[in-house]
């Protein structure tokens, strides 16, 4: 490879790294600009042990260079025979120095881990069921009684408790701002609790490997003023406009293909369909994003969906439908339609 070449195809992979990081900042995965008392709770523990670390680092830096200088043996100059008996002080202090080291960092930690996971969940919790699946996020409020996938809605400054199962294999639930992973494990009930107080958007991700689209299982949590909940909360219990009543012809047509379709073995839409081993579409087109928050929820994703799921998450379990034009677009249509 000539020079040339070789400049230009290093200035496009840092070109590609640093766009990265641009869509990374309207979207940050980041750890150290907690939004929720869990968050900053780690962040300060973080914070704490790093700054003990960064102590013992210059102690250490110290006394090696000035052992460097005070016992450096002049060129020509024989070293020195040294007495190899033990010193009791010298002893001490490299027994209980080490011990103090981690006595300042675990009671910190062990301090946090326990605060972290309060048994009982705080008075006037929301409590919220996390379902996870190969490969996406379910939502299920119990005492609202609404059902989505890939989109938390959460009330700032409300405690929330969530109780998170798996359906099928080991994952990891994980909002980086929000607070620390949880996996989420077949079989039994783990919980995690947090206060969200800044209304915001924030993306979720499966931390722990699941199989081929364990990195296309992401989500993200909107965190609402109360006002906004509750605004969410009654659309998300509205009962979708029965079929016969719908107005607009394409969408009316896109019902029937639904109805007609094996989509409603695996899909709910609440008065149409029963199924529930994929997301509940009631409210499908009030989401921002689809297929377990790949991407945006736009009539030209959703149709590309459709069309090929596998393409755009391999191993997904909805298999292609076969359905073209006319057909295709109804359908797209008639999904959208559910707000
Ligand atoms: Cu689910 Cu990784």
């Amino acid at each position: 490879m000539s020079r040339r070449a070789f400049s230009l195809g290093a200035m496009s992979i840092l070109a590609a790294f640093l766009s990265g990081c641009a869509s990374n900042r309207e979207l940050p995965m980041t750890t150290l600009a907690p939004k929720s008392d869990l968050g900053q709770w780690i962040y300060h523990l973080f914070i704490e042990v790093t700054l003990w670390d960064a102590l013992i680092l210059a102690i250490v830096l110290i006394a090696f260079i000035l052992a460097v200088f005070i016992f450096s043996t002049r060129v020509g100059e024989a070293a020195p025979p040294k007495s190899a008996a033990s010193d009791l002080k010298l002893e001490i202090a490299w027994t209980v120095g080490p011990a103090l080291v981690i006595l300042m960092i675990s009671v910190p930690t062990v301090r946090t881990v326990f605060r972290s996971q309060p048994r009982v969940a705080p008075a006037d919790s929301l409590h919220i069921r996390v379902i996870a699946h190969q490969w996406w996020w379910e939502f299920q409020y119990p005492d609202s009684k609404v059902i989505t996938a890939n989109e938390l809605h959460i009330p700032v400054n409300r405690p929330i408790r969530l109780d998170l199962v798996s359906s099928d294999v080991i994952h990891s639930f994980w909002v980086p701002q929000l607070g620390g992973k949880r996996d989420v494990v077949p079989g039994q009930i783990n919980e995690l609790t947090f206060e969200a107080n800044v209304p915001g958007m924030y993306p979720g991700q499966c931390a722990e490997f699941c199989g081929d689209s364990h990195a296309n299982m992401r989500f993200r949590v909107m965190v609402e003023t109360p006002e906004q909940f509750a605004e969410w909360t009654k659309l998300q219990q509205a009962v979708p406009v029965a079929v016969d009543q719908i107005t607009d012809a394409s969408v009316a047509d896109g019902a029937k293909v639904f109805a007609d379709s094996p989509c409603t073995s695996c899909h709910r839409i609440d008065g149409v369909s029963k199924g529930y081993i994929a997301p509940d579409l009631t409210h499908f087109g009030s989401r921002t994003t689809m297929a377990g928050g790949i991407m945006a929820n736009t009539p030209d994703n959703v149709a590309k969906w459709i069309t090929d799921p596998q393409a755009l998450k391999p191993g997904a379990l909805m298999p292609p439908l076969g359905l073209r034009g006319q057909q295709l677009n109804d359908l797209v249509a008639y999904l959208e339609s559910l707000k």
